[in-house]
């Protein structure tokens, strides 16, 4: 065993976390906590992890799944294709007799990457597969001091080279795990306390001063503004939502009639726009009052600024196009964002409205 791995892993059965997918070899259970936790924290994952393995035990309960079923248990995580991908992976997993068995396989299912497929390998099978993860660039980059750029396919692949060395190929699982909590709990992007870490008197980075620029990264991410204009159109007891399609976030999820803008509108400006009439061509609307304004929904690469209206339309009048009428006391039943979610709980508790006009 080399230095490294002898005081990571005498830190990591010190610092360990009890977690539910660390207390299984099934590399179902493995698959989908590593699919939860791609980007998701520990903490928030927890609860999914659990909720969804006690709905679907094995990927034969996972793959006989209805599609928005499967999504419900998934709403509130964000970055929904990977439940679909997961889904889908399930149903080719049945259709080939069972959970593939080596890496190239496990790397060749819908939505699993190098990391996933090193993960489930080394923690389900053994195998000597070394994870590289945001946690292990931290690690690998601070210790032996890398100033190459992780974001770039030369950084991607000296990475992986370095990591393959290191990796401790007698206990692989155990290693992989050990690494990434020691990124996760010890060596954590700001402000890391190095007076109390085992490695401290080997780390490159904390010789040379520069344990807060690493790991590079030659580009900042991009952030775009989005301006959502949400109508929750009911009459008294039906509400009109339909599923989201095409390649923009949220896909299959459900939500009310959009008005997307380029710009931030005032209510008479939304109320004059083509799209506005186009909606609520042959209907009455009888009152129009607002439910939130200007929310603020931050992902990875948008700021969403969402405002929600609340549109009464007579009893008996239907929106054109591809809406599902519903009942009102069923919206709760579909699969929706964090955003929409949000909305409908407002809905629930009406007493808060204003009146726009
Ligand atoms: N993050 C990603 N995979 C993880 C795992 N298996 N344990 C803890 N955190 C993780």
């Amino acid at each position: 065993m080399t230095f490294f791995s002898k005081r990571l892993l005498a830190w990591y059965r010190e610092n360990k976390r009890e977690l539910p997918w660390r207390e299984t070899k099934d590399p179902y259970r493995i698959w989908v906590s590593e699919i939860i936790l791609q980007q998701t924290r520990v903490s928030q994952g927890y609860e999914y992890y659990c909720r969804f393995t006690e709905r679907f035990p094995d990927v034969y309960a996972l793959a006989a799944a209805d599609e928005d079923e499967m999504m419900k248990y998934w709403q509130g995580l964000g970055y929904y294709s990977r439940a679909r991908n997961l889904h889908t992976a399930a149903r080719s997993i049945v259709d080939n007799g069972g959970f593939p068995k080596t890496y190239k396989e496990v790397r060749a299912l819908k939505g699993v990457g190098d990391y996933t497929a090193a993960a489930i390998c080394s923690f389900a099978f053994g195998l000597p597969c070394a994870v590289v993860d945001g946690n292990v660039y931290r690690v690998l980059s601070r210790w032996l001091g890398i100033d190459i750029p992780i974001d770039t396919a030369a950084g991607k692949k000296y990475f992986a080279s370095v990591a393959d060395e290191l990796l401790d190929k007698s206990q692989p699982g155990l290693y992989n795990q050990a690494i990434m909590d020691f990124g996760a709990l010890q060596c954590v992007p700001a402000s890391p306390s190095c007076v109390s870490c085992p490695l401290a008197d080997s780390c490159v980075a904390l010789q040379k001063g520069l344990v807060g620029n690493l790991p590079m990264k030659q580009h900042k991410t991009k952030i775009s503004e989005r301006f959502f204009y949400y109508i929750y159109v009911h009459s008294e007891k039906v509400a009109f939502i339909r599923k989201r399609n095409g390649e923009d976030i949220w896909r299959n999820l459900y939500e009310f009639p959009l008005i997307e803008a380029g710009k931030e509108l005032e209510d008479n400006e939304l109320f004059s726009l083509p799209d506005w009439d186009r909606l609520f061509d042959g209907c009455t609307v009888e009152r129009i009052s607002l439910i939130e304004k200007r929310v603020k929904h931050v992902l990875s690469h948008r700021i969403i600024y969402a405002t929600c209206y609340d549109v009464t339309i007579n009893n008996g009048d239907k929106l054109a196009g591809d809406y599902r009428e519903v009942m009102i006391a069923d919206l709760h039943k579909f699969p929706v964002s964090r955003l929409i979610s949000r909305f409908f709980s407002i809905i629930l508790k009406p007493n808060k409205r204003k009146l726009c006009h």
